[in-house]
């Protein structure tokens, strides 16, 4: 598969909902009831985080729901993507790109979004042959303004920006014509997760289905 391929697959999961639910799930035994009530709410691709021990078995039982196309996040090596890969993970989500994690993903068939914040970075994320990008962290790298003034000089480069994105400002985001989806923790918090308050995630998840 070409880098090309790879990002046009990431671009199309990236255009199947207007938000990417970035999961954290420290228990696999929440992996099915979570997936389901987000895929129910209309949000189908989901970025399950290398961040906690459960995660590679959160994917396992994730991706037997149907409906849903389930990620690693937080892929940061070619080892992170290998395993996600054989734990069932239908693409991989980093913060960043490097060549050897972009190499590793093209040689496995992994589609990868890989993560840029500025022109450079986004420049060799074009080198690499991706045009679909993250874009991390994005408040704190100047949110929605940054992107805009982006699409100036690269304008052929599309953005799923993640990090300080919620309900209130996910709009100002998914306005731009460089930005096709959002990705966020706030569908699912924590305490949710834990007390296994489906509907509540279900609801939410529904509601930013409904941004775009
Ligand atoms: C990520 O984990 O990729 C993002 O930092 C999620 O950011 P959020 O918790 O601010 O939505």
């Amino acid at each position: 598969m070409t880098p090309e391929t790879q990002s046009l697959t990431s671009r199309a999961l990236c255009e199947l909902a207007p938000v990417i639910p970035v999961l954290v799930v420290k228990d696999a035994g929440k992996a099915e009831g979570l997936a389901t009530a987000l895929v129910a709410g209309g949000l189908p691709v989901l970025e399950v985080t290398l961040r906690t021990p459960a995660a590679l078995d959160v994917i396992r039982e994730m991706a037997k729901v149907p409906g849903g196309h389930v990620g690693a996040g937080t892929v940061l090596t070619p080892d992170d993507a290998k395993r996600a890969k054989d734990a069932g993970a239908s693409f991989a989500v980093s913060p960043g790109a490097t060549e050897r994690l972009v190499r590793a993903c093209e040689e496995i068939g992994l589609p990868l979004l890989p993560g840029a914040v500025t022109a450079s970075e986004v420049m060799r994320a074009m080198e690499y042959g991706y045009s679909m990008l993250k874009f991390f962290p994005a408040e704190a790298a100047g949110g929605a303004k940054s992107l805009k003034a982006l699409a100036g000089p690269l304008p052929q480069v599309s953005f799923c920006p993640t990090g300080g994105v919620s309900l209130g400002n996910a709009r100002d985001y998914l306005s731009l014509p460089n930005v096709i989806c959002v990705g966020g923790s706030w569908i699912s918090p924590d305490e949710d997760v834990a007390l296994g308050n489906w509907d509540a995630i279900e609801t939410r998840a529904r509601e930013a289905s409904g941004l775009r």
